[in-house]
This record gives structure tokens, C-alpha cells and sequence, in this order.
């Protein structure tokens, strides 16, 4: 059985579920990130900011658009020191305004990613993978994409058998 890893990025607070605004206490990510877990195995990691993002919908928004123009890596509470015991790694975080929350590239930056199977796994409210892929292969030279997942955010609930097979079919 291989070693998984579950690197992942999310926001409880207000956000966008379609067409409202709705105020939820744990984020979607985190929900298929644990999902994926509880059907293969393996260590979750949560991408965590030393500042954290205002629960204000609107705000985060702002924000987020201002590091993505800027091409920030936001300080992060906790760094990983490599992941040598992994050959999977599963990297799951929302669409923020086309692509991964910066803070996910903060991250991974300070990895050696080279002989890993990455796995990119989003929830979003339409854009799918968006640019996640795309931005993958740009920052890390010979990145190794595996099969990829990307989940509504509104409707992780009707989703779960889904994200267990994609887990089941490519994690094992
Ligand atoms: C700052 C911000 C930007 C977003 N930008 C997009 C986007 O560009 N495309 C999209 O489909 N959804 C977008 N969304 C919706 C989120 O991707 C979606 O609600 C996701 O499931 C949130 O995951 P989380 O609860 O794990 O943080 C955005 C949400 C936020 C808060």
C-alpha cells in the first residue's frame, strides 16, 4: 500500500454557495480532504496562515485577489520539513479567484516534489480545476500530475461516494 498525504487549504467562515452567501463552521475542503482519508489512509496537513482571513466573504475576495496579482506566499503557522515518507500527495484546496490559495505554493515551494505522484484535488462554485494544474507544472519543473478531482463545494454532501471511489481508484 503506498503512503498518502493530504495537503490541504480551507476556509470556514461566510462564503459562496450558488448564488448566496452562506456562513459555514468547517470548510469544504477540509470535508473531502477527510473524506479521501477515512477511505485510503494517510496523513492530513492543513495549510494554515499566520494571519488569517477575515470571515467576511467580501473581504477575502479582496484579499485573495491582492495576493494572487502580487504573487504572494503568505507566512504559514506550521511548515513541513520534507515528505520523504510519502509517495502520494494529495494537494486539495478551494478555487480562490482561478487558482489554489497562495498559501498552498507557500508550501509547496519548500518541498522537493520529485518523484511523488501528486494529485490535485479543488472544490469550487464552477470553475473546476480552473488553473490549478496549469500553475502546478509552472512552479514546479517536472511535476509529477496524476489523476485529478474537483468537487462543487455546495454539494460535497450528494459528492461523497464520488470523492471515495476517485480515493479508492487512484490512492490505494
Ligand atoms: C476568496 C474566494 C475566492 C473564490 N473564487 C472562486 C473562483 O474563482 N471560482 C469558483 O468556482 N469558486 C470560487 N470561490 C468559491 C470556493 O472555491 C468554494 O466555495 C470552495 O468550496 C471553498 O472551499 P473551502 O470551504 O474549503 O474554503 C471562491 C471563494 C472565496 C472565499
Amino acid at each position: 500500500m503506498s503512503n498518502n498525504l493530504i495537503l490541504y487549504f480551507s476556509r470556514p467562515g461566510e462564503n459562496y454557495f450558488g448564488g448566496q452567501i452562506k456562513e459555514i463552521d468547517k470548510g469544504n475542503t477540509e470535508k473531502v480532504a477527510e473524506i479521501i482519508q477515512n477511505a485510503v489512509g494517510g496523513d492530513l496537513f492543513k495549510v494554515e496562515t499566520e494571519e488569517e482571513y477575515p470571515n467576511d466573504y467580501y473581504q477575502t475576495v479582496d484579499i485573495s485577489r491582492r495576493e494572487l496579482k502580487e504573487n504572494t506566499r503568505p507566512k504559514l503557522k506550521d511548515m513541513l520539513d520534507n515528505v520523504d515518507d510519502y509517495d502520494n500527495i494529495v494537494v486539495a484546496g478551494p478555487i480562490w479567484c482561478g487558482t489554489y490559495p497562495m498559501a498552498i505554493f507557500t508550501l509547496l515551494d519548500n518541498l522537493d516534489l520529485s518523484d511523488k505522484n501528486i494529485f490535485p484535488v479543488t472544490t469550487h462554485e464552477g470553475s473546476g480545476l480552473a488553473s490549478t494544474v496549469r500553475d502546478l507544472e509552472k512552479n514546479y519543473q517536472g511535476i509529477n500530475i496524476k489523476n485529478k478531482l474537483a468537487v462543487y463545494g455546495s454539494n460535497i454532501n450528494d459528492s461523497k461516494e464520488q470523492i471515495r471511489n476517485w480515493a479508492i481508484n487512484n490512492l490505494q
